[in-house]
C-alpha cells in the first residue's frame, strides 16, 4: 500500500510543484478553461513563480507538499487573509490553493493537507480561515463541507486565463476544530 507523507516545501520543490499545478489544472479544468490556455502553460515561468513564492514565505504563508514515497503528488498553500471582503468578517487566514493529482485523490490526502495548513495558520496566530471555491464545483464544495467549512455569504469571480467563473467563500471560524481529530495542533511554529 502506498505511503504518503506531507512536508514543508523548499525552493528545490518549485519545479515539482509547478508540474503538479499544471497537470492538475489540465485534469481539473478541461472543458472549463480554454484548451489552448491549458496546453500553453509555460513550466519555466510557473517554476520561477513558485520559487519566488516559497522563497519569500514567512509567518502565516507556507507551502506543503504531499509525496507518495519520494514522488510529489500534491501541494497546498496558505497565507494571512488579505481579501477586503473577508478580513472585516474576522477571517485571519487564507487557504490559497490545494491540488492533488487525480491518482492521489480520495485517499485522505486533501484532508491531511488542509489540517496541516490549519495547524500552521494557528501557529502563526490565525485561528480562523477562509477559502474561495468554484460555485459550480461539487467536488471542491463537497470536500470543504466534509471538513466543516461553511459558506460565509460572500461571492466573487475567478478570472482563470480569461474565463470568468463564479466563486463563493467558505470559512472556518475556529481552525482548532479542524485540527482536533488529527492531533495536529501545535503550540510552536511547525518550521
Ligand atoms: C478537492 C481535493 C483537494 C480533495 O482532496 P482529496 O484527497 O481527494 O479528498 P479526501 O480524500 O481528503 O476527502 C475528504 C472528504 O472530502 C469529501 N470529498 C472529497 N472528494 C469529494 C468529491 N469528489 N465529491 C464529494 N465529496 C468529496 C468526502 O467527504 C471525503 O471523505 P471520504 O473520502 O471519507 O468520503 C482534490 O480532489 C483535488 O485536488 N481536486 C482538484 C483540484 C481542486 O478542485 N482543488 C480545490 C480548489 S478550491
Amino acid at each position: 500500500m502506498a505511503e504518503y507523507r506531507l512536508r514543508l516545501a523548499s525552493i528545490e520543490d518549485a519545479r515539482s510543484i509547478a508540474e503538479i499545478h499544471a497537470k492538475a489544472w489540465r485534469e481539473t479544468y478541461l472543458g472549463v478553461m480554454r484548451a489552448e490556455a491549458l496546453t500553453s502553460i509555460d513550466l519555466d515561468d510557473w517554476t520561477r513563480r513558485w520559487r519566488e513564492r516559497i522563497g519569500s514565505s514567512e509567518g502565516a504563508e507556507a507551502v506543503f507538499i504531499a509525496c507518495e514515497g519520494e514522488t510529489p503528488v500534491g501541494f497546498a498553500r496558505c497565507s494571512r487573509q488579505s481579501n477586503p471582503k473577508l478580513v472585516p468578517l474576522g477571517f485571519q487566514g487564507d487557504i490559497a490553493s490545494i491540488y492533488l493529482l487525480l491518482g492521489a485523490q480520495r485517499r485522505g490526502l486533501g484532508r491531511r493537507l488542509i489540517e496541516r495548513l490549519a495547524a500552521h495558520l494557528i501557529s502563526a496566530g490565525c485561528a480562523s480561515a477562509a477559502v474561495w471555491v468554484l460555485r459550480d464545483s461539487p467536488t471542491a464544495r463537497g470536500f470543504y463541507e466534509a471538513l466543516g467549512a461553511e459558506p460565509v455569504g460572500v461571492e466573487g469571480v475567478w478570472d482563470i486565463e480569461g474565463v470568468v467563473l463564479p466563486d463563493i467563500a467558505y470559512g472556518w471560524r475556529d481552525l482548532h476544530a479542524l485540527c482536533a481529530g488529527a492531533g495536529a495542533v501545535t503550540r510552536s511554529p511547525i518550521r
